[in-house]
């Protein structure tokens, strides 16, 4: 039987879940934005909010969806999956109440106290700022400052990386946040996990590492994500296969103590010199590190759909062994003034053998839009991290003016820097 898929969301990561599934299934998608390339693969696209669960859970019923995934965490929050699955609709995502693993920072750093969860930072939680400033006083040591909710990652403040102490506490009074997490500054080398979730049981994908950084080198301001790699074994090369599996039994814990949990299970880690430490865990793929994850995914993505629906064992998963390098376009100005509304160019042609993912553009008569978020990604592959680096940057030629880019991700410089950081916290 051919399935008919809903997808919810309209960024590059949703355009590589829409790449992953377009081949083996009636593929539907709605999203806020019109994204050129979801368009072009799905047999249908609707313009609806993604945290709109009435008007997305119509639009299931519209075209029969036997299935959905949601990519975008706001969905998530909103209950779009509570919705969907409470029509009949089997949704590849969490709960509300199991998608707050992300949604609240709190609850997250709580659960994995009292679940015993390994890889826990030492952490207090605020509901008084005043209490939070003194608190960040009398600490020992450096703390990371979180807003409890989403943030888009643009929230959290480090101090004695990002901030000074004394900065950190103007930007908790300024702030007008509710509820804050203050936690053990972690140091070391961050990577990312992420796992397909269903029926307690989970299939683990590449180890894949994220820049936050807005500029090259890694200044500037945190953002969403400017680009990410991936190697040829599941490990990134300042990790080592034990520090790999150290992660691997934390996704682990987690499943176990939320056996009804379905969809990608994200983990964050910071890998210190006592090995993996959780910075954070997501309900839902990576943004960039869908676009890693998925090209190289050799199993079809609609069998582990399918098995999660049917209570069947998740597929074993097949990976190609490329490495990738996924590098982002970003508005002029992003993340804090972004440019958007302004009208910008790819030259499809030139991308040759990278693959280009839309982002968060918006297409219209005339042409392609900015939005205030990450305009289209640049994935290359190969056998080694410097082949998809430079099939990636081949590709880039594609992009036209208005819109920055970090070259120095995936570079062989910025490689083995990563590596050197890891030997100095291990020594
Ligand atoms: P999050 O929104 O939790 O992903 O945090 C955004 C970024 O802040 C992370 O990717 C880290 O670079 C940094 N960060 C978060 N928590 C910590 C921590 N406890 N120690 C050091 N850096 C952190
Ligand atoms: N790349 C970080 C995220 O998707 O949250």
């Amino acid at each position: 039987m051919t399935e008919t898929v809903l997808l919810v969301g309209g960024g590059g990561r949703e355009h590589a879940i829409a790449r992953a599934l377009a081949n083996e299934c009636d593929l539907y998608a709605c999203a806020s934005n019109r994204n050129p390339g979801i368009k072009s693969l799905a047999d249908g696209f609707e313009t609806i909010e993604e945290t709109d669960a009435e008007a997305i859970v119509a639009f299931a019923d519209e075209v029969g969806a036997t299935l959905a995934v949601i990519g975008p965490e706001a969905a998530l929050a909103a209950g779009v999956a509570d919705a969907l699955d409470d029509a009949g609709t089997y949704t590849f995502g969490p709960r509300a109440s199991e998608a707050r693993l992300e949604t609240d920072k709190a609850f997250q750093r709580r659960f994995m106290a009292d679940e015993e969860i390994p890889g826990n930072p030492d952490f207090e939680t605020f509901d008084d700022m005043e209490a939070a400033c003194t608190y960040i006083d009398e600490y020992d040591g450096d703390l990371a400052v979180k807003p409890a909710g989403l943030t888009g990652g643009k929230g959290v403040k480090v101090i004695g990386d990002q901030v000074t102490a004394e900065e950190a506490k103007t930007y908790l009074r300024e702030s007008g946040y509710e509820r804050v997490v203050l936690e053990e500054r972690l140091v070391g080398e961050e990577f990312t996990i992420q796992a397909f979730v269903a029926n307690g049981e989970f299939r683990l994908t590449p180890a894949v590492q994220d820049h936050k950084r807005a500029y090259v080198g890694d200044e500037g301001p945190n953002t969403g994500g400017m680009g990410s790699y991936t190697d040829t074994t599941p490990y990134l090369p300042f990790m080592t296969a034990a520090d790999y599996d150290a992660a691997a039994d934390v996704i682990e814990a987690v499943v176990d103590a939320l056996p009804a949990y379905k969809g990608i299970l994200y983990g964050q880690f910071m890998l210190t010199a006592e090995g993996p430490k959780v910075v954070e865990f997501n309900a839902r793929f990576g943004d960039p590190e869908a676009m890693n994850t998925l090209p190289a995914l050799e199993t079809p993505f609609i069998d582990v759909l399918t098995a999660g629906r049917d209570g069947e064992p998740l597929p074993e998963l097949s990976f190609s062994g490329q490495a990738t390098v996924c590098k982002y376009a970003v508005p002029d100005g992003y993340p804090t003034d972004p440019d958007s509304g302004a009208r910008i160019t790819v030259d499809e042609e030139t991308v040759g053998d990278a693959l280009l993912f839309y982002a968060s553009v918006d297409e219209r008569e005339d042409g392609l839009y900015t939005t205030t978020s990450r305009a289209f990604a640049v994935v290359g592959m190969g056998d080694s991290i410097d082949a998809a680096e430079a099939q990636a940057e081949a590709g880039l030629a594609a992009a036209g003016d208005g819109v920055r880019i970090r070259h120095d991700i995936g570079k062989s410089d910025l490689v083995q820097r990563r590596i050197e950081h890891m030997d100095e916290i291990r020594d």
